[in-house]
């Protein structure tokens, strides 16, 4: 008999472009999750709008309609079990979470952020790396822990810094790649065939003839 789908709902505050990359990798018959549902603090995301013409149900939790983090929380956390949800996929969901839905969702919610954590956390990232003149980046997905951009690793994807990106073209290139890492990290997880370990993820499969290195600028 197939293994049972874990059921993902999937945070989001925005343009949902990496909800999108999870809805379709979903689709694949042989994936081992299922999109239950998609919820936003922000009822105007265009993601939501992205989410219903893909079939998935949605459901906006403003979180300015609440009198403080607690009570949002309590909100989005019944809303999750509405739709019984096994595992919670963070994709540009911009709140910071307390301790205790952290807690309630431990080692059981994932998160996408754009870089090669642990370096850049929180906002500004792009900006940020290309201020500190690193040459590559990236992206990376993880399990959520209290604090912010933190958590054991599932996946990291590198991409080159070029001379003359903008923080809006660095972006826009690592955000390809999240499309293609997200569900791949996702995909790893659900199926169970990765643990977490203490602080690490363990347990990938190792090809037998690893990736090349990426060496930025290339060599001659
Ligand atoms: C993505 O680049 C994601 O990694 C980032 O927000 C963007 C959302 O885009 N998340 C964070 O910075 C979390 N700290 P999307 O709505 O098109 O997926």
């Amino acid at each position: 008999m197939a293994a049972m789908k874990k059921r993902v709902g999937i945070l989001i505050s925005g343009r949902g472009s990496n909800m999108v990359s999870l809805i379709a990798a979903a689709q694949a018959h042989d994936y081992p999750a299922e999109i239950a549902c998609v919820l936003s603090n922000r009822p105007e995301a265009e993601g939501l709008k992205k989410a219903q013409a893909a079939g998935v149900s949605t459901r906006a939790v403003d979180h300015k309609s609440f009198s403080g983090r607690e009570a949002f929380e309590t909100e989005l956390d019944a809303a999750l079990k509405s739709f019984n949800v096994d595992l919670v996929a963070c994709a540009g969901f911009m709140r910071l979470m307390t301790a205790d839905f952290v807690e309630r969702w431990s080692d059981r919610m994932l998160n996408i952020h754009p870089s090669l954590l642990p370096a850049f956390k929180g906002l500004d990232t792009h900006a940020r790396a290309l201020a500190a003149g690193v040459k590559l980046t990236g992206c990376t997905a993880h399990i959520v822990r209290p604090q912010m951009d933190d958590g054991p690793i599932i996946a990291q994807a590198a991409v080159p810094v070029l001379e003359a990106d903008t923080a809006d073209t660095l972006a826009a290139r690592v955000v390809g790649v999240e499309h293609e890492l997200y569900p791949h990290a996702l995909a790893m997880f659900a199926s169970g065939r990765v643990r977490i370990d203490g602080e690490r993820v363990l347990g990938a499969p190792v090809p037998a003839k690893p990736s090349a290195p990426l060496i930025w600028p290339p060599l001659a």
